[in-house]
């Protein structure tokens, strides 16, 4: 096992009032208190640290505090210390206040005049909204009304903007129009949780810091390259945003393609936020939009009927989950093959898929190189035909890590050859498995380091993608569905669309218990 001296020590980010709008939300309880507690436990708040929680349910800060005291010790499990929330805990405070009234910005910004004051700490302010998304823009209008938008000498105001960032293009133009009127692009931090997963951030690394890898990174080594992003639960109890959603919408434009820019982007010639983004944005833009016609052929979606787990749990239907209508024709499943218009990647396509209710939670790349021409074997009992691939895995979660699979002789008086898998493990190696991402974003955001953030145009980018299919989509609404059973691997149409190409997905059988 590394030695965790090797992780140099960051500082403190720098002081700050952190207002979460939507305090009393899930997202509030499940990733960003818990984020911030880890944040404390590693030293990385800054001791004029506050957070001002604002919702309209009823309350006070010292409501609020005790609704916190449980939600911590359940959210948090062995992790929670009594000692360490407490010292935290006297500097969370709260403002019932209505989103959609002005008065209540008024008196926001009288509480933060008040905590800065008292605390004597510089009037740095980061927004999150952690709201339902038809209060974005509302509530960055009524910031930018009541003078909160603005930056003075010595002083900055953030926004945090979770996702869905629009329903489709139109919408994603119309909220950015409306941030820009409130806050400058530089102070709005749209956040991509996938983005802060260390498995993700570490693919740029491992491309770029390692000598054999870059040169092969391209057409001539690599036959494909697979992203799947499995999951076993199901709607749960989101099917107020997710009916009229579907996975398209839920992960294509921002988890999967975020995948895919940081797989395929040049090399960019910093480690800064601008160069970063500008890499991203460009093959993001490089991506061959779907005709109409190939939407038919290369963009298959799905729906769980009901099935069983596999240990043969029963797993209801979409259509009899809580919320869903009994004849709705959305997605649960997708699967998509791209191009990119690149010297790099010509002629190399991308299959994303990603669903729920899938037999395995399972999040992978798989770079798939070229067959080794092998005609030494030709005649041999090792025919090339029988050679697998060399595949490499970049497993984002769980089991985080990087596997690569290649053929060995077996030990035997004849030749044959297997395929074996190297592995590295975060847990085996740092002792340690990442976290969710939320603390290396809220960090960053502290910091003010937008790199790991999405910018209006990559936004945009995602979106103009995933148009295409939508249009065709609803044009043309499922006959088939349900397609394919709970606690499956997803519907055939999505395995014909890798053999119509000679190809497979990858098994996800084998993947080893988190
Ligand atoms: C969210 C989607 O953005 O990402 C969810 O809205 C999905 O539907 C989730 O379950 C997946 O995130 P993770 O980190 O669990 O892979």
């Amino acid at each position: 096992m590394a030695d965790m001296e090797l992780a140099q020590k960051a500082d403190p980010a720098p002081p700050c009032t952190m207002v979460i709008f939507g305090a009393r939300g899930d997202l509030a309880k499940r990733k960003l208190f818990p984020a911030l507690y880890y944040l404390a436990r590693d030293g990385l708040l800054n001791e004029q640290f506050s957070i001002l929680g604002v919702d309209h349910i009823e309350g006070n800060s010292e409501s609020y505090r005790e609704y916190l005291d449980e939600t911590m010790q359940d959210f948090l499990g062995a992790d929670f210390s009594s000692k360490l929330w407490d010292e935290l805990r006297p500097n969370v405070h709260y403002l019932q206040g209505d989103f959609l009234q002005d008065q209540a910005f008024t008196r926001l910004s009288e509480k933060l005049a008040d905590l800065t004051a008292t605390a004597q700490t510089p009037a740095n302010y980061l927004f999150y909204m952690a709201t339902p998304p038809r209060f974005f823009g509302e509530i960055a209008t009524r910031l930018q009304q009541a003078g909160l938008a603005r930056e003075e000498e010595g002083q900055w105001r953030r926004l945090v903007v979770e996702k869905p960032f629009g329903q489709d293009l139109q919408s994603a133009l119309v909220l950015n129009k409306t941030l820009h009127q409130a806050f400058q692009e530089s102070q709005i931090y749209r956040i991509d949780h996938y983005l802060g997963k260390e498995t993700v951030q570490n693919i740029l690394m491992y491309r770029l810091a390692n000598s054999t890898v870059e040169p092969i990174w391209n057409h001539r080594y690599i036959d494909h390259v697979q992203i799947t992003v499995a999951e076993t639960v199901g709607v749960e109890n989101r099917a107020g945003y997710y009916e009229p959603s579907g996975a398209l919408r839920d992960m294509l434009p921002n988890h999967l393609l975020a995948l895919m820019s940081v797989v395929a982007m040049e090399p960019a010639n910093a480690l800064d936020g601008e160069a970063v983004r500008d890499e991203q944005a460009k093959i993001l833009k490089a991506i061959r939009p779907l005709e109409p016609e190939e939407v038919l052929t290369q963009a298959i979606r799905g729906q769980y009927a009901a099935g069983a787990t596999p240990d043969g749990q029963p797993l209801r239907a979409y259509r009899d989950e809580p919320g869903v209508a009994p004849d709705s024709t959305t997605e649960t499943y997708v699967a998509l093959k791209l191009a990119i218009d690149s010297w790099r990647w010509a002629g190399v396509p991308f299959y994303l898929r990603t669903g729920k209710r899938m037999a395995g939670r399972y999040t992978e790349i798989a770079v798939q190189f070229k067959h080794a021409p092998n005609m030494m074997f030709k005649d041999s009992l090792v025919k090339r035909a029988n050679i697998p691939p060399n595949v490499l895995i970049l497993r984002i979660q769980p089991n985080e890590g990087i596997g690569m699979c290649f053929n060995t002789k077996v030990p035997s008086p004849v030749p044959q050859l297997s395929q074996v898998e190297m592995d590295f493990s975060y847990a085996d190696y740092f002792g340690q498995a990442p976290t969710t991402g939320y603390e290396t974003l809220i960090y960053d955001c502290m910091c003010g380091d937008p790199t790991l953030f999405k910018r209006a145009d990559t936004i945009e980018s995602g979106w103009s993608l995933v148009e295409p299919i939508i249009d065709v989509w609803s044009a043309l609404p499922p006959r088939h569905f349900p397609n394919y059973a709970a606690g499956s691997w997803g519907p055939e149409e999505a395995d014909a669309l890798m053999h119509n190409d000679g190809r497979s997905w990858r098994k996800c059988d084998h993947v080893k218990p988190a």
